[in-house]
């Protein structure tokens, strides 16, 4: 298995003309759109549809009445939609669909809807995350970090070093090294977020508990598949 880390958003806007027909690709974007979106399954969610944008949700929601809409633009809840993009407001919906566009998670995910297999990664599933990827052993296996607007974020690199520390054997590219070697920066993955600037964020706003919760390590054994750019639970 060979290993690569997309490490910020420059990469994923490259992502839909990449070759990614041997690949699985894990997208993590840990503050907050992947961390939600596995709460969201692991709480009786049936399908979340990723967007990019708020119209392409609008648009979404005439074929399917019944979804709820979900998301952020700047951290924040869209106005008019049902849900913001906290995973404390996904804990208990119940067999629901939701829809949902973000600034990075959502377009990361869809950019590499091309690839063999596209995983939902959070820190939250961690180690379902990485049984799933040991049972599937793919070639090429790509991992997308969401990033912030355009930067890099600490936290989505840091859960990539924690996947790839679960993998021992495989050939790791340079930027695959780099995110192993952040995870030896952080004993317990709240330092790591604690310590992002996402992170420092969301606690100056009051949402430190967003956080927290973000950082809980293999809380659900859920993982979360997106085919046909719908997002649902792997059955065990
Ligand atoms: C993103 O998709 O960029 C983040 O999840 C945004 C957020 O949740 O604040």
């Amino acid at each position: 298995m060979r290993i690569d880390v997309a490490l910020n958003p420059a990469e994923i806007a490259s992502l839909p003309t990449r070759h990614l027909a041997h690949a699985t690709c894990v997208v993590f974007d840990i503050l907050r759109a992947t961390s939600s979106m596995i709460t969201a399954l692991a709480g009786g969610v049936t399908e979340i549809h990723p967007v990019r944008t708020i119209e392409e949700a609008l648009d979404l929601k005439g074929d399917l009445p019944r979804a709820l809409l979900g998301g952020e633009r700047h951290g924040d809840p869209i106005n008019g939609f049902d849900l913001g993009n906290s995973p404390l407001e996904y804990c208990s919906l119940g067999h629901r669909q939701i829809i949902t566009t973000t600034t990075n998670g959502t377009i990361a995910l869809r950019n590499c809807e091309h690839a063999e297999a596209v995983l939902v990664g959070a820190i939250l599933n961690l180690a379902e995350l990485s049984d799933e990827v040991r049972w599937r052993e793919p070639e090429d296996l790509l991992l997308v970090c969401a990033g912030t607007f355009a930067e890099f974020a600490l936290e989505d690199a840091y859960a990539a070093g924690l996947l790839i520390a679960t993998l021992p054997g495989a050939e790791l590219s340079d930027s695959a090294h780099a995110a192993l070697a952040i995870t030896k920066l952080f004993p317990k993955p709240i330092d790591a977020l604690r310590a992002a600037r996402n992170g420092k964020a969301l606690a100056a706003k009051g949402r430190g508990k967003e956080v927290e919760w973000c950082a809980q390590l293999s809380r659900f054994n859920i993982v979360g598949i997106m085919e046909q750019a719908v997002i649902r639970a792997i059955e065990a």
